[in-house]
């Protein structure tokens, strides 16, 4: 499964991209507006910290607009992949500007049928939102599983991206689904570290290497 980092934050991309395991970036209007830059100037420095799929979103809801504003954005950097919203009109925009080579993430799927929908317009990658159902007591990773099973069915190249995941859980239960993508805050990432046998082991290695090659003086 591809690892992206869903922030816009230099910070904590730098730190993410410095492990070697960040494929890519999704960002949203929240996420840059959070940032206080203009969305090109963010994206620009975004693209020279992760060498990956960088998701930057159309703002404008009316097809026309919203194909406007993704050409501008693919014309960024190659790296852009234009997200547009899994409405009417986000869906028109998908199928016009997949049309012209210009990849599209489509956000915002709650649904199997939605999912079908981005499949048909041409999307590079759907981005379901897993951690959004379960706030609403709907199984979000159920969603995941059946969106990889409709495309599966039909040979459709549209990657699954699993998103708004919130705990390690999520990450793990989104690459046991299949799901070719999984996007994550920084946080999330960071604790896909964490095992407190791994602390221990580490420490109880050391201590014995110190007894013999440091108390000692020992040659190792
Ligand atoms: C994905 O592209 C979205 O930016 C993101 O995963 C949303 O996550 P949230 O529901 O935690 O805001």
């Amino acid at each position: 499964m591809k690892i992206f980092l869903d922030t816009a934050n230099l910070d904590e991309l730098r730190k993410g991209a410095d492990w070697g395991i960040v494929d890519g970036v999704t960002t949203n209007p929240s996420l840059i507006a959070k940032e206080g830059r203009p969305l090109e100037e963010q994206v620009r420095e975004i693209c020279r910290i992760v060498d990956g799929d960088i998701s930057a979103e159309v703002v404008a809801t009316e097809s026309a607009a919203m194909i406007r504003e993704g050409r501008e954005l693919a014309r960024i950097h190659k790296n852009i992949v234009v997200k547009a919203p899994l409405t009417r009109e986000g869906i028109k925009a998908t199928a016009a500007l997949s049309g012209e080579g210009i990849r599209v993430n489509v956000t915002l799927c709650f649904s199997p049928s939605q999912a079908l929908l981005a499949a048909k317009a041409g999307a590079y990658i759907v981005s379901p939102f897993v951690g959004r159902l379960d706030d609403v007591s709907t199984n979000g990773m159920e969603l995941i599983r059946q969106i990889l099973t409709i495309y599966k069915n039909y040979g459709y190249p549209t990657q699954v991206l699993a998103a708004s995941l919130r705990h390690p859980m999520h990450v793990v239960d989104a690459a046991l689904a299949g799901a070719h993508i999984g996007t994550m805050p920084f946080k999330v990432l960071d604790q896909l570290f964490n095992h407190p046998l791994t602390d221990k082991g580490l420490d109880a290695f050391l201590k014995d290497w110190a007894k013999v090659f440091q108390e000692t003086g020992a040659v190792r």
